[in-house]
């Protein structure tokens, strides 16, 4: 992969909780400014303890929640309740907590397999393209969504089918590179001390799929001191 040159601006912050409370923070702004622009707010969210945090603290927050319409970056193909979905964490932090239409969450149908899913959700991204806000994590090998190091995708795709991803379970769904980039805002969560090599590459340069995200808006970054290492 070619070394990015994408703006990256690093926000330095004590502790996965200030990490958490800044997301919170900045996707309720983000929020707002969308639905008075143009009278809705997409996201995408992200799996991850890191963002979990960060979506306990937005239930309390006060908004006309029917305006919210929901992504999600990446699905692991489990049963829909299964508790290592994404959705359902998601939905247990946060969305089963607040009245937003259930026709408004864009859950990934990753029961289905990857190969169903894939083109499925594809359809779904394409419709819903630009986002106002992409949520990432940062997973210690410098993963993102359902990216890993070293897996190669058809360009142009708009969501990948992934098989053999290091991180359990191994097959799963991911948004591309590509459709994560398309976004006014991109905000992406690291905190901890075992993702300090992580960022130190991605810091120094090496093209980690993280570090291929993003487009004209450029990239933030929150992460807290353990991380920065
Ligand atoms: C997943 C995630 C993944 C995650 C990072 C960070 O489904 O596995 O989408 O990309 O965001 O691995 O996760 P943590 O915050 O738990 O380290």
């Amino acid at each position: 992969m070619a070394q990015s040159n994408i703006e990256t601006r690093w926000h330095l912050l004590d502790d996965a909780r200030a990490v958490a409370a800044q997301a919170a923070l900045w996707i309720q702004r983000a929020a707002s400014r969308a639905i008075a622009q143009r009278g809705w707010f997409s996201i995408v969210l992200a799996g991850g303890n890191t963002p979990r945090l960060a979506y306990r603290l937005l239930v309390d927050t006060d908004t006309d929640w029917s305006r919210w319409v929901i992504y999600f970056g990446d699905e692991r193909c489990l049963p829909p309740d299964h508790r290592d979905r994404n959705s359902r964490m998601a939905a247990a932090a946060w969305l089963d907590a607040v009245p937003i239409p259930a026709d408004n969450v864009h859950v990934i149908p990753a029961q289905l397999g990857a190969e169903v899913a894939a083109p499925a959700y594809a359809k779904v991204i394409r419709a819903a393209l630009p986002f106002d806000l992409v949520l990432l994590g940062i997973g210690e090998d410098g993963h993102t969504a359902s990216l890993f190091p070293g897996q190669h995708h058809p360009a142009g795709q708009l969501v990948h089918a992934v098989y053999q991803a290091p991180k359990p379970p191994p097959e799963r769904v991911s948004l591309s590179a590509r459709a994560l980039s398309e976004t006014s805002e991109l905000l992406v969560l690291a905190s901890g001390a075992d993702k300090a090599p992580a960022v130190r590459a991605w810091r120094s340069g090496v093209a980690l799929p993280v570090a291929q995200v993003g487009g004209a808006g450029g990239v933030d970054v929150l992460l807290d001191k353990a991380a920065d290492g």
